[in-house]
């Protein structure tokens, strides 16, 4: 008998892909009254981890069943109105939808262009708009923003290399960010065989932006010092305060310095789709190269971030891949040969495009941008709170939609632990100025003023009683 893997029985398998769609609309829409967050009972935590390797099938709708009592209940609670922990994104309904549709055509998007890579290359192209892109820049969708940041320090790094071997170069390499800059950054420095201290992590500014004066210092220092920047890396919305480095000026010295300008735009970059805040990111068109994520702040589900390169032609010669057996034609399947897999690290690719095409069309950009706005006053009326509670400190400025604040006198992260337990509300934390400090970050369509009232009250609440037993004993 020969045998393949498509159900012993559609019908009823429809009814539970059926069964599966409806618990799963059930679960969104019913997110506002479930806690923002529990902790998984030992029991399930340990028959998780315990599970053994199934060397013989069961029934879809016992595997499903698993899921549905053992998985489901217990995410880590991103897509919750009450979650702003870290920068991470919620997803929509019909973006999951998208990416139900995208698994089930399962079309190999190294290219090939049929009708998935057409969507793709619209998508792109709109990206590119969007974020105002020459049509000519290389264009690409990548599983995350620290990808992306890595696919434009390459091409930084190959046209800084001019074409020679990284081994056994006597030039040495200088990278500057700042102190805020995300960590992806030594990472990928590492994986360019570039080493993480080629990276320079400036000074601030008082608003957590790099000081420039001290960037233009370091150049001269560095320069006299026989060494050659290959890049700046700026920030359009620190992961730690949602700063925004100077764009126009930092654009304006690599132009006269000739360095490279790459910018993390992780979610930041994604404010240029509010009309009151596009102005807070001007400068930004004017980068080598951008990352940012679609799945922050454009609320797409994991993962989908994309990778701007001005100069195409460079990205290409970057990430070339050569092969008889992928060889284009001019007509059948390959015609049109793998464009996608000559701009970044993977050959298979995923549809992801499909997930952005839907919503943006569905949405449009108006209505995201909206949203971003929403978030960005939700932030604004959330400072306005905590300065008008006595017992709460803000730790830094909020120019964007991260909040980060203290309460006066208790041990915040002891703090925030509670708060999490109590699955009221999940924020994050961070240092500040060596200072451990909650950390509210609003990229979640879902979140409503009353989210934000709740978050408070219980801050509030857990910091008194912390407060009160601390003066008792
Ligand atoms: C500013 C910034 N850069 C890069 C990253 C990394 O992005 P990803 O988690 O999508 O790889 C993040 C993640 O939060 C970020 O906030």
């Amino acid at each position: 008998m020969q045998e393949t893997l498509d159900p012993e029985n559609w019908e009823q398998f429809s009814q539970l892909a059926q069964q599966m769609l409806s618990d799963m609309l059930t679960h969104l829409r019913t997110l506002p009254e479930q806690p923002a967050w529990r902790e998984m009972p030992p029991g399930v935590r340990q028959g998780l981890q315990e599970d053994p390797l199934p060397w013989k099938g069961h029934s879809e709708a016992e595997v499903y069943q698993q899921f549905f009592q053992q998985v489901l209940p217990y995410p880590n609670g991103n897509l919750h109105p009450r979650f702003y922990g870290w920068v991470q994104g919620n997803g929509t309904p019909l973006a999951m939808m998208a990416d139900m549709l995208a698994a089930g055509l399962n079309p190999h998007m190294a290219g090939f262009n049929q009708a998935p890579a057409l969507v793709e290359k619209r998508v792109l192209d709109w990206l590119r708009q969007l974020m105002g892109f020459p049509p000519e820049s290389g264009a690409l969708l990548v599983g995350g923003g620290s990808m992306a940041n890595l696919i434009g320090l390459t091409v930084a790094r190959d046209r800084w290399l001019k074409g020679e071997a990284l081994l056994g170069n006597s030039r040495r390499p200088v990278v500057y960010g700042s102190t805020q800059t995300h960590a992806w950054v030594t990472k990928a420095l590492r994986l360019l065989g570039l080493g993480a201290d080629t990276f320079r992590a400036l000074a601030c500014d008082d608003q957590y932006r790099l000081d420039l004066s001290d960037l233009r210092q370091r150049l001269k220092r560095d320069r006299a010092a026989g060494m050659e920047p290959l890049a700046i890396v700026a920030t359009v919305g620190t992961v730690n305060t949602g700063a925004i480095d100077r764009l126009d000026e930092l654009a304006d010295l690599c132009a006269l310095e000739k360095i490279w300008l790459h910018l993390d735009g992780a979610f930041g970059a994604l404010a240029r789709l509010a009309p009151a805040l596009a102005i807070q990111v001007k400068g930004l068109e004017r980068a080598d190269s951008l990352a940012f994520d679609l799945h922050k702040w454009m609320y797409l589900p994991f993962e989908c971030a994309c990778a701007l390169v001005r100069d195409g032609n460079a990205q290409r010669r970057s990430f070339e891949l050569e092969g008889s057996y992928i060889e284009p034609e001019t007509r059948g399947v390959i015609a049109g040969g793998l464009p996608f897999a000559q701009l970044g690290l993977e050959l298979t690719r995923n549809f992801k495009a499909l997930k952005v095409w839907m919503c943006m069309k569905s949405y449009g950009v108006e209505k995201i941008g909206r949203i971003i706005q929403q978030n960005v006053d939700q932030a604004a009326y959330l400072v306005e709170q905590i300065k008008s509670r006595p017992e709460l400190e803000l730790a830094a400025p909020a120019p964007l939609n991260v909040v980060c604040f203290s309460y006066r006198g208790v041990n915040n992260r002891e703090l925030l632990t509670r708060l999490h337990e109590s699955g009221r509300a999940v924020p994050s934390g961070t240092t500040l100025g060596g200072q451990f400090v909650l950390r509210v970050c609003l990229v979640n369509h879902r979140t409503r003023q009353s989210d934000l009232d709740l978050l408070l009250d219980s801050v509030l609440e857990i910091g008194g009683w912390m407060k009160a037993s601390a003066s008792q004993q």
